[in-house]
């Protein structure tokens, strides 16, 4: 099974970048399924209806998110309708929507979930007992599954690597908006990367404004955060498993920006 992961779209120059670059990345990697980190995609936080459907559009399966999911009203209106967007898992009991969904992929079954860290964030449950369930609930059915795991810490994003190894198909990292370097798979054949990194604007940080954050940082008083202008950049990973065990058997950053650019 081949699977592309698009690290956290952000604002317009995300989406746009995802809708330019999306077809040259499929055409190159030919994945079977594509999941799209989207929590950010709606001005820098949050997600509505109609960009989770342009994204889908664009050609990807399943929308995940973290901790903007609730930053705009609109969520509440479709999440509970739409099976192919997915929040953390580890929200408290009762919160909508839901934290996985599972695909047919050529007539495999592909278990997607997402799950939110709680180093350095905000309150949730504990996102070890959530995926433990999960993952093992989803193994009674098929060896193929995905996590994006949202989180600030990179102990915490390492911590989940391994103790998902063997478990899980592929562990991702999302949140901090800088990919990591450290792809592998890990001994029990857990694909894992720390971050995934972002998809929207290059020079700014990450993702916002840079004259608005060090403005911030140098008067510690209030500041609108805006979605940076200029260049963009799309950055992802691409995984292989296994088509019997789900074990992974590749992985590959994929970084785009003008430093670094794509070859087909
Ligand atoms: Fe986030």
């Amino acid at each position: 099974m081949r699977l592309l992961f698009v690290g956290d779209v952000v604002g317009r120059p995300g989406r746009n970048m995802l809708e330019a670059r999306l077809p040259k990345l499929r055409q190159k990697y030919k994945p079977q399924v594509t999941i799209v980190n989207g929590e950010n995609a709606a001005s820098g936080k949050g997600i509505t209806e109609k960009i989770y459907k342009n994204i889908l559009g664009f050609g990807a399966q399943v929308v995940t998110l973290g901790n903007h999911t609730w930053a705009r009203n609109e969520i509440f209106s479709f999440i509970n309708d739409e099976t192919n967007i997915i929040r953390p898992l580890n929200y408290p009991p009762g919160a909508p929507g839901r934290g996985q969904t599972s695909l047919n992929v050529n007539g495999l079954e592909l278990v997607v979930i997402n799950a939110m860290g709680r180093t350095f964030m905000e309150a949730i449950d504990c996102p070890f007992q959530a995926l433990d369930k999960a993952v093992e609930e989803a193994k009674k059915r098929t060896p193929f599954v995905f996590v994006d795991f949202h989180g600030e810490a990179t102990s915490e994003k390492q911590a989940m690597g391994w103790f998902l190894d063997g478990r899980a198909s592929a562990v991702i990292g999302t949140h901090t908006h800088v990919q990591t370097a450290d792809e592998r798979i890990l001994p029990g054949g857990t694909a894992f990367l720390t971050d995934v990194g972002m998809t929207g604007p290059y020079d700014g940080i990450l993702g916002v404004d840079r004259d608005v954050v060090l403005k911030k940082f140098q008067t510690s008083l209030p500041a609108k955060f805006e979605v940076a202008k200029g260049r963009s950049q799309l950055n992802a990973a691409f995984m292989e498993f296994d088509d019997k065990t789900g074990k992974a058997r590749k992985i590959e950053r994929i970084l785009i920006n003008d430093d670094h650019p794509f070859d087909v």
